[in-house]
């Protein structure tokens, strides 16, 4: 069967889109789908690229029982042919996403993680960077719940997914 492949993106890949990779990975090895989803993240900033998630936001997700353990990377070109989903946390990520699709096709690869909120109004998941303890809290509070819709929608084929 098709493997499906997500990327989710934000500005660093060291706070919200390495939490979001872990998060639904979880999620998708709770419903026996890991040989069907596949999930990874990046950042459309590379400044950060090897390193470790941020402490703060390791320490927020490891109390909800996420250990995040995976190296910060920029996004690339390659990601858009890669990738059925580009999954990203806010406007200026969507931005700079678009900007670098190779195509339009691509770049119709692109949604916003918040629109597979169920419980959350939020139109974006705020960057915790220049935040306190709360930021990170409420990313996760976000992400829990994006990451639950967008499987929800993926198990009930509402997702038009190219390919
Ligand atoms: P992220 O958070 O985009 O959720 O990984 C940030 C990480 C680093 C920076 C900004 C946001 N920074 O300016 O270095």
């Amino acid at each position: 069967m098709e493997k499906i492949k997500i990327l989710f993106v934000c500005l660093g890949n060291i706070c919200r889109s390495p939490a979001a990779e872990e998060i639904m990975r979880q999620l998708v090895k709770r419903e026996g789908l890991s040989s069907r989803i596949e999930v990874d993240s990046a950042g459309t900033y590379g400044g950060h690229a090897g390193d470790l998630p941020d402490p703060r936001m390791r320490r927020a997700a490891r109390a909800r029982g996420y250990e995040l353990a995976s190296r910060s990377r920029r996004i690339t070109e390659d990601d858009f042919r890669e990738f059925d989903l580009i999954v990203v946390m806010d406007d200026s990520n969507y931005e700079r996403a678009y900007r670098l699709a190779p195509s339009p096709e691509e770049a119709d690869k692109i949604r916003r993680m918040t629109a597979f909120c169920r419980c959350h109004q939020a139109t974006y998941v705020p960057d915790p960077y220049y935040e306190g303890a709360r930021g990170f809290e409420l990313v996760l509070d976000l992400l829990e719940d994006a990451c639950s819709g967008l499987l929800e929608d993926l198990k009930n084929g509402m997702l038009r997914l190219k390919r």
